[in-house]
């Protein structure tokens, strides 16, 4: 899949995700074969206000590519320079938020609020799509709620205005994440753009990301919460769709190596005093899915130390290892 002139093979991409796809997270997903990788939300709004916070999080990892910098704002003016700011940190394309269902975004008329907003939110993509020279792709949700799915004729707006893909979240604003997705709405959506379309909603599987392609004419998929302590998934698919066979999961070996390794990341680029507390929740995905890690999982939840975290890997792994000696 080419969005603009980026290339996206394969086109399995990890989703922006607050709290979680940063640098650290990103590297791990890319190297477990993410096609594309989207940063945390940058608010536009505190981007104008030298916010620190929003310059770090667009920081990239040198070579880091591709890779898109996500943008949320509703105002055109403050967007244009966000996503100029965002292009000169490195962006390889810019992503503009249409999906954010937090009440604390939509409040300001931001994220999913601009689904019930068709000039305000097509005067947003023109205006990013003026300032910069890479290519602008939007995410969104269907609507607003089930009485207002706009996505369909808004995305043929953004493609007339010069976006380059589309990715949409096939739930509504009010579905929040309690609904399943409905990937009807990804077919509604193909219907009228031409450009890429990436579908996105409850892929967790390989065979997900399989009929997800073939029942609703997307060209790639964005997997967010199933690559929560699995970023194999991105390998899986890409394997199941090219051969129609399973890669095996992971082994207690690598799932130890792979949460170390974030460990070490985020701590480098957060410091431990704030990286460790942020790496239970993590840790605790890694952990999951051998008999006996609840317990160690549960003890994720009170970690203050690089050490400690460590300690407690390096002992769910040799109790885990046990198990897969007492299974094989
Ligand atoms: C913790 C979390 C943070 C998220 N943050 C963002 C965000 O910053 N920008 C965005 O467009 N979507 C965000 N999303 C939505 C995801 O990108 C994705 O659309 C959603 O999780 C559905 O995909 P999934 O079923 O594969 O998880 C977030 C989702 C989660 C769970």
């Amino acid at each position: 899949m080419k969005i603009g002139e980026i290339l996206v093979d394969p086109p399995v991409l990890l989703a922006p995700m607050a709290g979680v796809s940063n640098r650290a997270f990103r590297a791990i997903s890319r190297s477990q074969g993410a096609g594309l990788c989207t940063t945390e939300m940058v608010s536009a709004n505190a981007l104008a206000h030298r916010s620190a916070k929003s310059y770090w999080l667009m920081e990239l990892d040198p070579g880091e590519s591709p890779v898109g910098i996500q943008i949320a704002g509703s105002d055109p003016e403050l967007m244009a320079e966000a996503a100029h700011q965002a292009e000169q940190h490195g962006a390889d394309l810019i992503d503009i938020n249409m999906g954010c269902p937090v009440p604390k975004v939509v409040k300001n008329g931001d994220g999913s609020a601009l689904l019930n907003d068709e000039e305000g939110a097509v005067r947003v993509v023109q205006a990013v799509v003026q300032s910069v020279k890479i290519p602008v792709t939007v995410k969104m949700r269907a609507g607003w709620d089930h009485d207002a799915i706009t996505a369909p004729q808004l995305a043929q707006r953004f493609e007339q205005v010069g976006a380059k893909a589309i990715a949409l979240h096939a739930r509504t604003r009010s579905d929040q994440y309690a609904k399943p997705a409905n990937w009807q709405f990804i077919r509604q959506v193909r219907e009228r753009i031409a450009i890429p379309l990436i579908g996105n909603g409850d892929v967790n599987t390989p065979e997900d990301a399989q009929r997800m392609l073939e029942t609703t004419g997307a060209d790639g998929v964005m997997v967010g919460r199933a690559s929560f302590g699995d970023p194999w998934i991105f390998r899986r698919i890409t394997y199941f769709l090219n051969n129609g066979r399973h890669l095996s999961p992971p082994d207690a070996q690598e799932r130890a190596h792979m949460a170390l390794w974030h460990l070490d990341r985020m701590v480098e680029i957060k410091g431990e005093a704030v990286a460790v507390p942020e790496m239970r929740k993590q840790l605790a995905w890694y952990l999951k899915g051998t008999p006996g890690s609840a317990e160690y999982r549960k003890r994720t939840q009170g970690l203050k130390l690089k050490s400690e975290a460590q300690a407690l890997v390096q002992e769910w792994f040799d109790h885990a290892r046990n198990e897969e000696l007492t299974w094989t």
